[in-house]
């Protein structure tokens, strides 16, 4: 706790004894030395939704008698360390210049806190050797600060889960809490006592390690065709987005803000003439439609293939729909072995890891409604979909495709076909 971090995150379900870890390790370095420490939370309407009283009571407990209790801030008469309580939320431009003096900010209930709040805080805890401590317990898996500080630490980030179990000081009575909760309502037990995000509890479909790990992953070079994912922009709200995929290496996303057919069908045109995609698999859904009729009209019926991403699937057995198999194909592409390479990009992990899976009555796969999806991201999954589009059909690599039947039918169509009548597919 005392250890040198940047920030120091840590996470996990009730009772882990965060608050309390906090609270002593703060009083404890305070009575060493002159320190301003400032507890922040999003909302503080008054000084009882602080830590304060938690402050009070251990300073009590242990009978410190150097600190000094007021009603707005605790003060160490011998160090001289003050201890200061604001919301957020509240903080106009000015105010939140006071804390450039500080050298340890603590954050709880950080689950609450919102993008724009962290963005203003960040470098204004600027003096040297300032630290960040952030206490949370999860809400979502898009939390503001888990991604922006904990999703994927850098070096200078200390992260740590702590559950009820990693308490020693954690009461009888809490435990048998939390073993009733296990067992009557196991539902809510990963996020109430084990610090996971709502809902994630084993239903999410892509798992954020995967995604991490091909993030990480260095692919010098691949020699498979290039497929492209293109989602088409719908009610105007959406981008337009392609993806760009060779085989195990996905190297990068082009997004356009909302566009007419003509626009995007120019774009699409200049992208197949200058990358020259074995194939470009469009989501006609909406407004894709249009455009795939211009690129058909210009002569590129050969490269791209429309998809609906509600028709039937190709494994009609075990998949709900086409969007299910292809999201599906992500899931088990990032877990291929040896790894595939994603490039990194915060709005596509977010995407990838906030949708869950549910079975029909068949038990087939399918995937959450996109209305949900979009109230947790707060926007379409667009890149994401764009990635699940390069997976619509197998592609067969034979070099230059040999046309058939006058140029209508390629070699890779005849074995695609044969493609789906065989069982791993
Ligand atoms: N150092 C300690 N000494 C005595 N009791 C402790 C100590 N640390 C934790 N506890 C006990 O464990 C309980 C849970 O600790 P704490 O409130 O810090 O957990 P938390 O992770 O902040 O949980 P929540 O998410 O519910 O806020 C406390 O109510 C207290 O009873
Ligand atoms: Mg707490």
């Amino acid at each position: 706790m005392t250890q040198k971090y940047r920030i120091k995150f840590y996470y996990g379900g009730r009772a882990g004894g965060k608050s309390y870890a906090f609270a002593d390790s703060l009083l404890f370095l305070g009575r060493q030395k002159k320190l301003l420490i400032a507890c922040l939370r999003e909302i503080q309407d008054s000084m009882r939704d602080s830590v304060y009283k938690l402050l009070c009571d251990r300073i009590s407990s242990y009978g410190l008698s150097d600190y000094k209790v007021f009603e707005d801030k605790i003060e160490n008469k011998i160090t001289g360390t003050r201890f200061i309580f604001k919301g957020l939320r509240e903080q106009d431009i000015q105010k939140i210049k006071s804390l450039e003096g500080v050298d340890i900010a603590w954050i709880e209930e950080a689950q609450t806190i919102t993008s724009g709040s962290w963005k203003i805080l960040e470098p204004t805890i600027r003096k040297d050797g300032s630290e960040i401590w952030i206490s949370m317990n999860r809400l979502y898996e898009n939390d503001p600060l888990w991604k922006a500080v904990a999703a994927r630490p850098d070096k200078r980030t200390l992260v740590l889960k702590v559950n009820y179990y990693d308490n020693p000081f954690c009461p009888e009575e809490i435990k048998l809490q939390a073993e009733r909760c296990r067992r009557e309502h196991p539902e809510n037990f990963g996020h109430i006592w084990l610090g996971e995000p709502l809902s994630q509890s084993g239903c999410r479909l892509i798992s954020s390690q995967s995604v991490q790990r091909a993030f990480e992953k260095t692919i010098m070079s691949t020699t498979s065709p290039l497929v492209i994912g293109l989602d088409i922009a719908r009610f105007g709200d959406d981008r337009t987005v392609f993806c760009f995929r060779k085989g195990r290496l996905c190297y990068k996303f082009e997004s356009f803000e909302a566009q007419s057919n003509v626009d995007v069908a120019n774009i699409a045109t200049n992208i197949i003439n200058e990358y020259k995609p074995r194939r470009i698999f469009m989501d006609i859904g909406g407004q894709g439609a249009g455009v795939f009729d211009i690129l058909k009209d210009r002569g590129f019926g050969e490269i791209i293939r429309g998809i609906y991403f509600g028709e039937k699937a190709i494994k009609t057995d075990r998949y709900f729909n086409r969007r299910a198999e292809m999201w599906d194909k992500i899931a088990r592409w990032l877990e291929e072995k040896p790894q595939p390479q994603l490039v990194e990009d915060d709005e596509l992990f977010n995407e990838l890891v906030s949708v869950d899976k549910k079975y029909d009555n068949r038990g087939r796969l399918m995937l959450e409604n996109k209305d949900e999806i979009k109230k947790k991201l707060g926007r379409s999954p667009d890149k994401a979909d764009a990635l699940a589009l390069t997976f619509a059909e197998p592609i067969y690599d034979y070099g230059i495709p040999k046309l058939y039947n006058s140029g209508s039918v390629s070699v890779e169509d005849i074995f695609k076909y044969q493609s789906r009548r065989h069982e791993d597919w």
